[in-house]
């Protein structure tokens, strides 16, 4: 399918359109910048990519904590993980200070969270049903509840030579009312009882995410997608390539996503609270809440 309706290409943007461009992400469209629209040094670019000539330093996935500072996914210590931490660092900050002027209306209302390298080739990776990457799905986190807030995620693509190429599929808004009204939905829900002792283990510091309803249900749709073949295989979907040195932003709980091939991408994630939308009625907990009838955070 073409791409024209999936994707739009940001050539230029001034702080009174972050409005509409807030509301476009929100509605589901993938927002691209054919360049990297914020510094970042070759230098750092070339020292991610030059692990693939010293063997498989980087044979995993790389997380950065920007509020705590913690890289995970690089075990030994020495120069190279102090560098890998700096430029990670450097990535977070630099995102953080573009989306602040260019999604003006989030100011002050975005939480940071987590960023990463993503050095694997991701075609044909050998992973679990579940873990799989190139079947759509929309994201949840299962240690990481936004009890009804969004997800937002910004990528760049620094391979020197390959695009990465993603499908995504129509957003929740269109996507999910159909499918709920097809097939018998049984997400788990364990309550208020539940949610009472997950507050109690954390009082006594175990470490139990507290997750609504909603969480329960993202968390029960991203696997129902990806084990449901007639949704893979049948739902509208559009191919995007992102070339070498691109970058796009998308909201990743919305917008049914399958990475089919690439190798080397940054990513930072934001969680966009409720009350920071432009458009809530689009959000994933306001239209579940509407399908449903149920009320999703309380
Ligand atoms: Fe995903």
């Amino acid at each position: 399918m073409a791409n024209a309706s999936a994707q739009i290409e940001v050539v230029s943007y001034a702080p009174e359109q972050g409005r509409w461009y807030c509301d476009q992400l929100e509605h589901g469209k993938v927002l691209y910048f054919r360049s990297i629209p914020f510094d970042f040094l070759q230098d750092d670019i070339k020292f991610l990519l030059s692990q693939k000539q010293t063997g498989s330093r980087f044979h995993k996935n790389i997380s950065f904590r920007p509020e705590t500072g913690v890289l995970k996914g690089m075990d030994a210590a020495g120069p190279d993980r102090d560098r890998l931490h700096r430029i990670m660092s450097d990535f977070s900050r630099k995102v953080t200070t573009f989306i602040g002027g260019f999604l003006t209306p989030y100011v002050g209302k975005l939480k940071l969270d987590f960023a990463s390298f993503r050095p694997l080739e991701e075609h044909n990776r050998d992973l679990p049903l579940h873990k799989r990457n190139d079947l759509l799905h929309v994201d949840a986190f299962p240690t990481r509840p936004t009890r009804g807030a969004r997800i937002l995620r910004i990528f760049v693509n620094i391979n020197p030579s390959t695009g990465r190429v993603w499908n995504v599929g129509e957003p929740f808004h269109e996507f999910f009312p159909r499918v709920a009204a097809g097939n018998r939905l049984a997400p788990p829900h364990r309550g208020s009882l539940g949610r009472s002792l997950a507050k109690l283990a954390a009082g006594v510091g175990l470490r139990v995410p507290d997750r609504t309803r909603y969480d329960e249900y993202m968390l029960y749709l991203h696997d129902w997608l990806k084990e449901n073949s007639d949704f893979q295989q049948n739902s509208p979907k559009y191919n995007l390539e992102f070339p070498p040195g691109s970058c796009w932003m998308v909201y990743t709980d919305g917008v049914p996503h399958a990475v089919i091939s690439g190798q080397y991408a940054l990513e930072q994630t934001f969680i966009v609270p409720r009350e920071a939308l432009v458009s809530p009625q689009a959000s994933p907990v306001r239209v579940l809440e509407t399908v449903t009838g149920n009320a999703m955070t309380s």
